[in-house]
């Protein structure tokens, strides 16, 4: 046990200063809070942390009472992790419970490491860590503050200590309003995330309210909450004047925190306004994007792992009439000659919109039965809806089960009775321990009738077709401050659960509100789990700091025009730093009509998401790829590309799941010191290495896209080539067929070929793609495993990593390949037949159209290359040649070394 030391204040500043607050916040409006000052401080040096007990300065009554004594502890959970929480000392707060989000206490830290704390203070106090960037700093000002900062350039990352002069930036701390405001340098700091949102802009433009309150809001509307909270941002640094500051340096703030809230972001400072629980802050040091995002998903948990078929292409309508509409939709997909990996039903199904049941007319089960043994025979997948409401009606089973299991959400002593598109509806609690058995319960009973290989969970906010009225004597149904719910501080009780209806424990829906679909889709994804044994897939809309760990999530009801097209990449790239990288927008638009030409660009950016899935509403025209021939032949072309690429998403499933690196990533990922990269947002990166460049507008036929530094091969067409000595916008030909892909110096992708299902890809020959760099090796990696096991790199070793370099020497090209686990593959039998060399730059000896056999050398490939054909291609534009052998059959499991010497 430490033993903490005091620190009494002395009384004179506390007078002085509050004097200065009288005169300085004299505006009209009465200040909402006055601030804090610090009273003692109780500092932990071996377990480094600290202990600050705060007393308020004045009242105010605006929003209710302020709390008269918090405590502030700042702790390093790790040398990554600062965790700086304030509460109330005298009673216990709402805050969300371990059980839902696990996360490790600092205690579980190595405490021994933890030392330097300077003893004692006047004007501040610093926590550091010997291993971590980050400094801690508790200012003894009045009102109190707090900073944090890096020890390598002193660059202030959170300035959370109060301008004297504006009560805006004090702390408040009420019941049902907290205040917690940081000023930020405005030229330096680039702010990404604070979702759901939708957005034209995927850096956060300064001036606006993000307002966090899980709805059923269309994202067809931009800057207004959605179906998702994440109070979590990633800040991006620009290079400071003095030049300590290198661009790209990076750093996480997550506010722990469920309630509803108001982030003002005004450029030079955030300020959180949240109307219940308690600061609970996460700082996470980088210093690179990809580290936050390792250091974030360590916290909440890293994403779940996707099965290999939900790479394919995905199918979905609200609005198939019955069994044979789904059977000519899969039909005409394959005439198409279109991949179409699974087939979605939406509410159609159902008999009378009820969950589990089948309608008996248009959805028999025996015939859904065979529709979807059909599918499985030709190697294709189905997935089905569910919603949380359950239909008030005694003669339905679930329903009555769950009244059996006192499952529901309960108001004013009885079952919350809600409307959803069955008519009146219960809503199972999943924060009740029943819900498990229940759900999981009612999901083994359907799918013993139907073998549905995932669940789509919709209408989880949980959204409500009628909003009932509020308790008029309840501050929850009518908390002081109104966030701006929906844009226009609409009642927070508006089309959803109520504000004062009850959970499990106790636990109010006011406080609980933003959990709902994570809790959903945690127990949908462990019912899959315990039924199958196989990895789950799940498709949820309404998520929640931590919902990547149990499910995919698709952007929600957008609509079928070209703004919404082009909103679609913050929005992934935004999942993506949520910690939710299978995502994916509803391709073609959902609400309204799209037309030929969206359509055929909307599939041409749709099949390079992570999660491609073409979906559409009721009143809506159809939308499969095949209705226009323009868009079934760009289909062919895009997805042909997706499929080949598939061991490369597959690969970046796996980096996701084990360190959350988003699949989808915005260019500063790879070029964090490039800054004009941190203002993209119409192109994305897949990996590394392989952007993304989609036309957005009606009619063009162009596309002014960046590149980063580097030298980069359209994927397409790899004698297509662009230089970017430094980044450059480049306009480049993108006629209506066509979408511009490329791949960067410096990688090695592994494809394979083109089928029409994920299954018969998986059987065809690997083909390895080297870009040479430059300035240095070519890297790539293939994750290689059955698709579907549960554990990804299990301790079964049931899995092959292979790791691959590209290197240019004056008379020499070379890859070669280190093999983990090298048996599954093997018995895969996996070759990789032909291998390219894109990028060496002009030689003479290579400038060779045939380059004999003799000039080939493979080192430890066991595999025949008698047969193999070596061919080089000089592209008088570009400079480069590029080499291509070919007839190879190197297994991919058996380590190699391929040379091309130029004798
Ligand atoms: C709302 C969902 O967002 C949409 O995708 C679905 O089609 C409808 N609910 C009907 O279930």
């Amino acid at each position: 046990m430490a033993t903490p030391w005091n620190t009494q204040l002395t009384p004179t500043i506390f007078t002085v200063c509050v004097f200065l607050i009288f005169s300085c916040a004299s505006s009209e409006e009465k200040p909402v809070g006055y601030g804090y000052t610090i009273s003692t401080v109780n500092n932990f040096p071996i377990t480094n942390s600290l202990i600050a007990n705060l007393n308020l300065i004045k009242s105010s009554s605006v929003f209710g009472p302020d709390i008269p004594h918090l405590s502030l502890s700042a702790s390093f959970e790790n040398k990554d992790r600062l965790r700086v929480r304030i509460t109330d000392s005298n009673h216990q707060r709402w805050e969300i419970p371990q059980h839902v989000i696990p996360r490790a206490s600092s205690s579980q830290y190595h405490p021994l490491r933890f030392l330097s704390t300077k003893q004692g203070f006047k004007n501040s106090l610093t926590l550091t860590h010997p291993d971590s960037d980050l400094v801690f700093t508790l200012h003894n000002t009045t009102p109190f503050g707090f900073t944090l900062s890096r020890k390598s350039s002193n660059d202030v990352l959170f300035n959370a200590a109060p301008d004297p002069s504006n009560p805006q930036t004090f702390l408040v701390f009420k019941d049902q309003y907290l205040q917690l405001s940081s000023s930020l340098p405005p030229q330096r700091a680039s702010l990404y995330g604070l979702g759901e949102h939708t957005k034209s802009s995927f850096k956060l433009r300064p001036n606006q309210t993000l307002t966090l309150w899980n709805g059923d809001i269309p994202s067809a509307t931009p800057d207004v909450n959605l179906y998702g909270a994440h109070p979590f941002y990633l800040d991006v640094r620009s290079p400071s004047s003095d030049g300590r500051v290198k661009a790209g340096t990076s750093h996480g703030v997550l506010l722990l925190n469920s309630n509803g809230m108001d982030i003002v972001y005004g450029g030079d400072r955030i300020t959180y306004k949240v109307i219940g629980g308690v600061f609970d802050l996460y700082f996470f040091a980088g210093s690179s994007p990809e580290l936050v995002l390792e250091q974030y998903t360590e916290l909440i948990g890293r994403p779940a792992p996707m099965p290999f078929w939900s790479f394919g292409f995905h199918q979905c309508r609200y609005g198939y009439k019955n069994v044979s509409d789904l059977q000519g939709v899969v039909a005409n997909y394959a005439k198409a000659a279109i991949p179409l990996e699974v087939m979605w039903t939406d509410i159609d199904y159902m008999d009378a919109y009820k969950d589990f049941t089948f309608d008996p007319i248009n959805f028999p089960l025996e015939k859904m039965r065979i529709f979807v043994d059909t599918l499985h025979k030709n190697g294709q997948k189905y997935v089905l809806i569910l919603d949380p409401g359950i239909s008030v009606n005694e003669t339905y089973e679930t329903y009555v089960r769950g009244l059996k299991a006192d499952i529901y959400i309960k108001r004013n002593g009885s079952n919350y009775l809600g409307k959803v598109w069955p008519g009146e509806v219960y809503y199972p609690d999943f924060l009740n321990p029943g819900s498990q058995a229940f759900w999981g319960g009612e999901i083994k009973l359907f799918r013993d009738q139907l073998p549905f290989d995932g669940l789509w969970i919709d209408m989880n906010e949980l959204s409500n077709f009628i909003t009932s009225p509020s308790i008029p004597s309840s501050n929850l149904d009518n908390p002081p401050y109104k966030i701006n719910n929906v844009g226009d501080q609409r009642s927070i009780n508006d089309r959803t659960v109520p504000a004062t209806s009850l959970h499990y424990g106790n636990v109010t829906e006011y406080n609980a509100h933003n959990l709902y679909g994570l809790l959903e889709a945690k127990v949908t994804n462990k019912a899959l789990v315990d039924i199958t044994g196989k990895r789950p897939f799940v498709l949820t809309r309404s998520t929640f700091v931590s919902s990547g760990k149990y499910a995919a999530h698709w952007t929600g009801d957008n609509a079928a025009t070209w703004n919404d097209l082009a909103y679609s990449i913050p929005s992934i790239l935004n999942s993506g730093i949520f910690g939710i990288p299978m995502v994916g927008a509803d391709i073609c638009g959902f609400g309204g009509n799209t037309t030929e030409e969206l359509c055929r660009r909307w599939i041409q950016l749709g099949a390079f998401y992570p999660f491609a899935r073409d979906h559409s509403e009721l009143s809506s025209i159809r939308q499969e790829l095949y209705i226009w021939e323009s868009v079934a032949a760009s289909a062919r072309k895009v997805l042909g590309l997706r499929y080949r690429l598939l061991p490369y998403f597959y690969t970046l499933m796996y980096e996701a799941h084990t360190k959350g690196t988003p699949i989808a990533r915005p260019l500063f990922f790879s070029f964090p010191e490039d800054v004009t990269t941190y203002e993209i947002n119409s192109q994305f990166l897949l990996g590394k290495g392989v952007l993304v460049s989609p036309v957005l507008r009606s009619g063009a036929t162009t596309v002014d896209a960046y590149f980063p530094k580097g030298t980069w091969f359209d994927l397409f067409n790899v004698s297509n080539s662009v230089i970017a000595e430094s980044g450059k916008y480049v306009t480049l030909d993108a006629p209506p067929d066509h979408i511009n892909v490329h791949v960067g110096e410096g990688n090695v992708l592994a494809l394979q070929g083109e089928a029409l299902t994920t299954d018969a890809a998986r059987k065809t020959a690997f083909e390895l793609v080297v870009v040479i760099s430059g300035s240095g090796n070519s890297y790539g990696k293939v994750y290689l495993d059955d698709g579907e096991a549960l554990d990804v790199a299990g301790v079964k070793y049931e899995w092959t990593l292979v790791s691959f370099y590209g290197a240019v020497y004056n008379d020499s090209v070379v890859v070669t390949s280190k093999v983990t686990n090298g048996r599954f593959a093997l018995d895969q039998r996996w070759i990789i037949d032909k291998v390219t060399f894109l990028g060496i730059p002009k030689h003479q000896k290579f400038n060779r159209m045939d380059l004999s056999e003799k000039e080939l050398n493979i080192v430890n490939g066991t595999s025949s290359m008698t047969n193999a054909v070596m061919k080089s291609d000089s592209d008088s534009s570009s400079g480069f040649v590029s080499v291509q052998v070919s007839k190879l059959s190197l297994l991919i499991g058996e380590e190699f070394k391929l040379e091309i010497e130029m004798k």
